[in-house]
């Protein structure tokens, strides 16, 4: 893979067919932060109105860090999965307490924040502060797969460090940020789980499971 070609192909992509989304408005990591955890059950339509209205009525560190926690969890009501609105803000206020507000932009700190695990790290890493790590989620382990011809089985837990290892030679390190949420648009866009859009991708011409006609059969998910 020229990887040079294939990081101007999705990007290139991304600047002209991604998802005005609200999270993308600017790159407030507490935003950025909130967006994640929200999408880490729930699909991007569902999210959209939560996360505007949660964002209104806790717009920042010092808000969420200071509310009661009933009003969190009223905010949080439909969304489901309780303990990500509780986990948000007990991390939160760890952050408003032991970091000025201010998010951690380090690994290794960012990483001991409570419901902070590896992916919604590297997407605040990247997306927020523009640091080349990994976002590796389940789509972003779909496309990886076939555009690399990655047969690790995806269910497995250390398959991820796998897809890691793959990200950290692929990203731009002129645009992490848009790199890492390019993958996560292919995956919601063109590279589905059934019936990928080929004929549409951006980086076809990169992809090894295209060229050899296995879109269909990646990624392996060997089931429990
Ligand atoms: N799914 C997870 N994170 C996302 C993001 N930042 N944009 C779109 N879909 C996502």
């Amino acid at each position: 893979i020229d990887i040079y070609a294939f990081q101007q192909d999705l990007l290139t992509w991304f600047n002209e067919e991604q998802r005005d989304l609200p999270w993308r408005k600017d790159k407030d990591p507490y935003k950025i932060w909130v967006s994640e955890i929200m999408l880490q059950q729930t699909r991007v339509d569902t999210v959209i109105p939560y996360f505007h209205r949660f964002i209104e009525q806790f717009p920042t560190i010092a808000a969420l860090s200071e509310a009661e926690e009933e009003k969190v969890l009223k905010a949080w009501e439909g969304l489901g999965y309780y303990s990500r609105a509780r986990n948000l803000q007990t991390a939160v206020r760890e952050v408003y307490e032991k970091y000025g507000g201010v998010v951690p932009n380090h690994p290794k700190e960012i990483a001991t924040l409570k419901g902070v695990g590896p992916y919604t790290a590297g997407a605040i890493l990247s997306i927020a502060y523009g640091l080349p790590e990994p976002a590796v989620d389940g789509n972003v382990m779909r496309v990886l797969s076939r555009i690399l011809l990655i047969t690790d089985d995806i269910a497995k837990a250390s398959s991820r460090k796998v897809f890691e290892a793959a990200v950290r030679e692929l990203i731009s390190h002129d645009n992490p940020s848009d790199f890492n949420q390019a993958l996560m648009e292919l995956g919601a866009l063109i590279c589905t789980p059934r019936s990928p859009s080929c004929l549409l991708c951006p980086v076809r011409d990169h992809c090894h499971a295209f060229n050899e006609g296995k879109q269909n059969e990646l990624p392996v998910k060997v089931k429990k």
